[in-house]
């Protein structure tokens, strides 16, 4: 069996891509061997998953890995069945190099660099989580085109309800060019403050455009989660705190990308 490929985008920053992505790799490492890839040079994924200084990563990160256009070399154990590449702030020279150097010497689509990177890899794993940077730019556009399926972030504010069009609108651009068995597994309602009356105005909302897309979960800011970035995911006394509500999102996500 090949891994499936997940991504997790919105445009929208600070909606919760880094944190749900490196649950969802950590729980899914329980029972699966799982690839966590970070595509965003704020290396928020990698820090998560390490509790290391991105910088202790330089050189050695998945920009690298493109340049190689194989993954093999950059791959950092976390756990026994979690494995990460790495992205740290060079990751944001990316575009320059993709349309200079590489367009140079690559007859290869430049959209499809990520996926070609993973290519070497993907039988060693049963999922690759990549989480994505807070724009529609190159690394966004290479995640969306590696992957099997899309997890569109939503935080409840107008400026994400803004994006998530735009942002699907995107997805069907990229399946529709380069990646045809791309699909998008659903919209992802998070950071939910159930006690703010705008909040659940606006779940409704994403619920009304988009119907059955919308996952049921529906997930809330919790203290516990919000700690991980310093807390991390092992050795973490309220981890089950931490993670518990999003046990619930794996079920529903497992059961839209089986085959
Ligand atoms: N369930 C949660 N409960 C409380 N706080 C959370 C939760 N999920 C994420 N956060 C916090 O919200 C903030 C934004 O989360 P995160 O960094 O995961 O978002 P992001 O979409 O990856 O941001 P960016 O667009 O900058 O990459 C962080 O401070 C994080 O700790
Ligand atoms: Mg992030």
């Amino acid at each position: 069996m090949t891994a499936k490929i997940l991504s997790f985008g919105i445009q929208k920053g600070g909606s919760s891509k880094t944190t749900t992505s490196g649950i969802v790799a950590y729980l899914l490492s329980q029972n699966h061997r799982v690839l966590a890839v970070d595509m965003d040079s704020q290396g928020n994924l990698t820090e998560l998953l390490t509790k290391r200084d991105v910088v202790e990563f330089r050189g050695n990160t998945i920009l690298e890995a493109m340049k190689e256009q194989n993954a093999t070399d950059f791959v950092h154990t976390v756990s026994d069945n979690l494995h990460l590449i790495a992205a740290e702030d060079l990751l944001a020279t990316f575009s320059r190099w993709l349309y200079s150097d590489f367009h140079a010497t690559h007859a290869l689509d430049r959209s499809l660099i990520l996926a070609n990177t993973l290519a070497p890899v993907r039988d060693n794993y049963d999922y690759i989580i990549i989480d994505t940077p807070p724009a529609l730019g190159d690394q966004t556009m290479v995640a969306l085109a590696a992957s099997d399926y899309v997890i569109a972030m939503f935080e409840a504010s107008k400026f994400c309800y803004s994006a998530l069009s735009r942002f699907l609108e995107t997805c069907w651009h990229v399946k529709e060019r380069v990646s045809p068995n791309m699909a998008v597994a659903g919209i992802l309602r998070g950071l939910i403050d159930a006690r703010r009356s705008d909040n659940k105005y606006l779940i409704g909302m994403v619920q009304d455009t988009y119907g059955e897309m919308c996952f049921n979960t529906v997930l809330s800011r919790n203290a516990a989660a919000g700690r991980l970035a310093m807390t991390g995911l092992f050795d973490n006394s309220e981890i089950n705190q931490a993670v518990a509500q999003y046990r619930l999102f794996v079920e529903e996500l497992m059961g839209r990308v089986q085959d």
